[in-house]
């Protein structure tokens, strides 16, 4: 059994503080055995990756705004019966340095479904390789460990399927205006509200598998939204104020998952065209499509029957692969 010890205090801390009220360093010291000066280095440590903690004279520390931390019973509960009792393995991690990492590490002992969940990431990172920023405890970083049995040529359009599967979840909890922005981003108002991250391995023609990684804000504070380098939103906004509970969440997102994972194991892409018209935030949008190292404007019109990007260029059609391009609109 593999145990993760690095910053506990904080998670003990972050977790006396969950529900809103004002602790004093000296009762926070006195109910978690430790000093006070301890109890101050962990909440400045909690500060410095984004966790907004106010200091009020005299009382004490309270978070701006409450929160849940993850909790497994919590999380398997939001499961369908059915998924709850058959969902292969999901464990919760205080601190890793990045879920994906972790499950590709371990993707030779873990069966297909395998979940792994972490409050905060020390090394989480994007498709290109830059960092995604997440305060502990204030998102849901997570990955999936999804097996196919027919190579990569077969999963084309799995990250549209899983945008899909994402963006209409967070529909159905109260963000009603999320949509997609080929091949990878989740938005809300323009602004990137989740990343998806997927990663292929095994053999490039037969048994292979995926690690899905997925990064969603849930409450995003100003000084990270600073640090992200471009616009970005959270679920607070996107659901008009309400905050989502986290472990509601991850398990809505899990059933979502698995169903369309299935599906597309089945079918392919072809039956999620349609429910991809209706979350295409570039259809009909004119877009500087940057291709190896040409750049040229284009017509969005919608993706084909395997995920690839329709455009037109003057008279021409293209099809272009999620694998080659980038897109700014
Ligand atoms: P892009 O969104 O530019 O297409 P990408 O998918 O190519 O990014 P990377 O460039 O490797 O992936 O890294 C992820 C990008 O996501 C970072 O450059 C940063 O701008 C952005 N980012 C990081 N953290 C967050 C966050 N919490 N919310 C929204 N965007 C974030
Ligand atoms: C992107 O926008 O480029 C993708 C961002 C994906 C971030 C998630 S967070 C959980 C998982 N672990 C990582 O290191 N990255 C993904």
């Amino acid at each position: 059994m593999r145990r993760y010890t690095v910053g506990m205090g904080e998670r003990d801390v972050l977790m006396r503080l969950a529900a809103g009220e004002t602790c004093s360093g000296a009762l926070l010291a006195r109910e978690l055995g430790v000093s006070r000066a301890a109890v101050w280095k962990q909440i400045q440590a909690l500060r410095a990756d984004g966790v907004p903690i106010e200091a009020h004279a005299g009382s004490g520390y309270r978070l701006a705004h409450p929160l849940k931390l993850l909790d497994l019973a919590a999380l398997r509960g939001a499961l369908t019966p059915t998924l709850a009792s058959r969902w292969p393995h999901i464990e919760v991690h205080w601190q890793l340095d990045s879920t994906s990492s972790e499950l590709q590490r371990r993707e030779p002992e873990l069966p297909s479904g395998s979940v792994i969940l972490a409050e905060r990431q020390t090394a989480g990172r994007g498709r290109r390789g830059r960092k995604w920023l997440a305060p502990p405890a204030m998102g849901l970083t997570f990955s999936l460990l999804w097996r196919f049995e027919k190579g990569f040529a077969a999963l084309a359009g799995l990250s549209l399927v899983v945008g899909i599967a994402l963006a209409e979840t967070l529909r159905a909890m109260g963000a009603h205006a999320v949509a997609l922005k080929w091949p990878n981003d989740v938005q809300h108002d323009g602004r990137k509200l989740a990343g998806i991250l997927v990663e292929l391995g095994g053999d490039f023609l037969g048994p292979c598998f995926a690690v899905i990684g997925m990064g969603l804000n849930v409450w995003l504070p100003q000084e990270v939204r600073i640090q992200a380098g471009q616009a970005v939103a959270d679920m607070v906004e996107a659901c008009d104020g309400t905050v989502p509970d986290r472990n509601r969440l991850a398990g809505a997102l899990l059933v979502a998952l698995a169903e369309a994972l299935e599906l597309f194991a089945r079918e392919g892409f072809a039956p999620f065209q349609a429910r991809y018209v209706e979350l295409d935030v570039l259809a009909g949008r004119e877009l500087t499509v940057h291709k190896d190292s040409e750049s040229f404007r284009a017509l969005a019109c919608g993706v084909d029957s395997r995920g690839a990007l329709r455009v037109r260029r003057g008279m021409d059609a293209l099809v272009l692969d999620s694998a080659e391009v980038s897109v700014r609109p």
